[in-house]
């Protein structure tokens, strides 16, 4: 097992345990509050350190590593503004709660904007300051956990930008890792937005290839005779508009990688062609009459099954076998669900830097419709969400206000469809129907008893109304459930 893939379990199954345990040091003057605070929070089964002045408790942080801090912004010796500032320019990882008399919750908001990632009033509500000390140290554990993971990924490969930890996508690195050195052609599967094309560059960049192009084609939106120009290349005169010669992407990519992206749309004749290329490395500009010698490592994408293509003839066996030598499958978003607060944390991160922002992070509110949406537009629709979010916010956080009314049962409980120009009403109807049912299907983890239950129809009903709409069934539920 890798490196990272036992570093993710130890840290979840620490933040799995129903109490949450964590380290924690109460920095204030007034030892009752250091008491109460103490025992509350022992009691919980947090370890706790406490300090009774600035100094002290900045001496008892260089000892050891705390998952969170709790610090009096009035303290004797040093204003706890200053001692935030100096923690946070050792560590900015840090997570530290700030601790206010009432009539000072103005400075706490300024603690805030100074990286505290929350404060305590007093006098505090034990329920709610123990929700907060659990979602700081929830938070700081998953930022941690980001940073470690990538610190590991970063030793054992380059993906730099690539996110995950779930066991599909800690197979899908080994898998890279291992196959980036050769010049192997590579399949990559998966839906739309699940990381292919990052995949593809991650296998270039991990290869001897690296200083070489990486040349993405997209063959499926271009028209054929444009495509194959495109690719091989033309002599001047081979076609009308052919007004002087033009190298094709084979040529571009010589000694790299070429990414041709939506392989299942080409036509058989274009894929007789690539099969060619793909057999002998050579091929001829279009037009041409000399044959041309090139050295590219294929990587191939689809989000279509291939082998159904083939199977309804519409894609040439000989090239499935050829560009299958090496094939990944890219899980969908819905399948992985550890890997969502990972990938919002590191979304939150590029899109602050990108609209210099200062949001610190998702609240628990925030994040849990994140996860459990099911995500048809993969990766690609969480980062558009994430990138929205940060733009419209105005504060320091991202809450569930800032999420897409669909995801948050705002509005319209309707999907919104995309029709089909000649679909008919009853056409549409159907999606709908189609469309609400899967959703459910997921919410229930496919099993159909729950989902029966839910909707309050008979589950016999349901069974038909997933017959009659071809639903497929991912994953069987309970036993009485299934079809
Ligand atoms: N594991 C990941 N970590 C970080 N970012 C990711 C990850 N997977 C996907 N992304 C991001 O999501 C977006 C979509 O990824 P990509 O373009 O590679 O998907 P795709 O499978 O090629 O999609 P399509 O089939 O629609 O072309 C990109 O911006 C990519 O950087
Ligand atoms: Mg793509």
């Amino acid at each position: 097992m890798s490196e990272a893939a036992v570093i993710t379990r130890n840290k979840l199954n620490d933040s799995d345990s129903p109490t949450m345990t964590g380290s924690i040091l109460i920095i204030d003057d007034e030892a009752e509050i250091r008491e109460s605070l103490e025992t509350l929070l022992e009691l919980e089964g947090y370890s706790v350190e406490t300090a009774g002045t600035g100094q002290q408790g900045l001496y008892r942080i260089g000892q050891r590593t705390f998952d969170l801090i709790l610090l009096d912004l009035a303290l004797p010796d040093r204003n706890g503004m200053d001692i935030l500032a100096e923690l946070r320019s050792q560590d900015p990882n840090l997570s530290v709660m700030m601790i206010t008399a009432y009539g000072t919750v103005e400075n706490a908001v300024k603690a805030i904007q100074s990286g505290a990632v929350n404060f305590v009033q007093k006098p505090w509500d034990n329920e709610k300051l123990l929700a907060d000390v659990r979602a700081a140290i929830a938070r700081h554990r998953a930022e941690e956990e980001n940073v470690q993971l990538k610190r590991a990924l970063k030793q054992r490969y380059n993906f730099e930008h690539i996110v995950g930890k779930s066991e599909p996508m800690l197979k899908i690195f080994d898998l890279v890792a291992q196959v980036a050195p050769s010049r192997s052609t590579v399949l990559l599967q998966g839906e739309s937005g699940t990381g292919k094309e990052l995949i593809a560059k991650a296998i270039h960049l991990n290869s001897p290839r690296r200083d070489r192009p990486f040349v993405p084609v997209n063959t499926g939106s271009m028209p054929p005779d444009l495509l194959e120009s495109t690719l091989f290349g033309h002599v001047k005169g081979a076609f009308t508009s052919a007004i002087a010669s033009k190298k094709g992407l084979f040529e571009v990519a010589d000694k790299g990688t070429l990414f041709l992206d939506e392989i299942g749309s080409m036509t058989m004749d274009t894929q007789s062609k690539i099969l060619r290329v793909l057999q002998d490395r050579k091929f001829m500009h279009l037009g041409g009459i000399h044959e041309l010698q090139v050295d590219v490592r294929i990587i191939a994408a689809t989000n279509v099954d291939l082998r159904q293509l083939v199977r309804e003839g519409k894609f040439r066996e000989d090239l499935f076998y050829r560009l299958n030598v090496i094939s990944i499958d890219l899980p969908q978003l819905r399948q992985r669900k550890e890997d969502i607060p990972l990938l919002v944390e590191h979304f939150l991160r590029k899109y602050s830097l990108e609209n210099e922002r200062e949001i610190r992070r998702v609240t628990p509110e925030g994040l849990r419709p994140l996860v459990a949406y099911s995500w048809p537009g993969n990766v690609r629709e969480l980062e558009n969400v994430i990138e929205r979010a940060v733009v419209l916010s105005s504060g320091p956080e991202i809450g569930s206000d800032l999420l897409p009314d669909h995801m948050v049962g705002r509005g319209t409980t309707m999907p919104v469809m995309e029709h089909r120009p000649d679909a008919s009403l009853f056409d549409i109807l159907e999606d709908c129907e189609r469309r609400i049912i899967t959703d459910m299907l997921e919410k229930c983890n496919w099993n159909q008893t729950e989902a029966a239950e839910r909707f309050r129809v008979p589950l016999s009903t349901l069974n038909q109304k997933i017959k009659r709409l071809s639903i497929e069934i991912k994953k069987k539920g309970r036993e009485e459930g299934r079809l």
